[in-house]
């Protein structure tokens, strides 16, 4: 594996394990407050990151895109904030944080439905 899927896998590697150990900790201390984050940081840093570097993989047509780096850059962004984000709202602390992630989120996933459309016809 290479390219933009080897960094959607590789980023995806690395919330996960950061994901588990943070549902160990909320385990050990009995303190689940902020399982909304950790769930977060497992389904769209770990389950949805490596799924978009499956279909990279699976379709290199899309992947050699510049589109597919624009993808990744607004797919980490989104994960970078949105998982803080959440922990602040739980400690009403402030939203826009939440905000912001949210709304990345939600682009990077816009991005990918064009580009799943727009290459139909290529890959396996
Ligand atoms: C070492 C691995 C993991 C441990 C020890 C762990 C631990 C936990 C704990 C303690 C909770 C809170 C349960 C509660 O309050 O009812 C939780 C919730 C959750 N976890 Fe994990 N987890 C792990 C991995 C994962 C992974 C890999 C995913 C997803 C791919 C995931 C998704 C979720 C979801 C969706 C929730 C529910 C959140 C909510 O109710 O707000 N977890 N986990």
């Amino acid at each position: 594996m290479k390219g933009i899927s080897f960094w959607f896998f590789a980023t995806a590697t690395i919330y996960v394990a950061i994901g588990m150990a943070w549902g160990i900790m909320m385990s050990a201390t009995g303190d689940h407050k902020l399982a909304a984050a950790h769930a977060h940081l497992n389904l769209i840093g770990w389950v949805t990151m490596a799924l978009f570097g499956t279909y990279y993989h699976l379709v290199p047509k899309a992947a050699e895109n510049v589109l597919a780096k624009i993808h990744f850059a607004i797919a980490t962004a989104g994960v970078l904030i949105i998982v803080p984000g959440i922990v602040m709202a739980v400690q009403q602390t402030g939203e826009t944080l939440a905000k912001i992630g949210s709304t990345l989120t939600l682009l990077s996933m816009l991005v990918f439905v064009f580009t799943v459309f727009r290459n139909r016809m290529a890959g396996a």
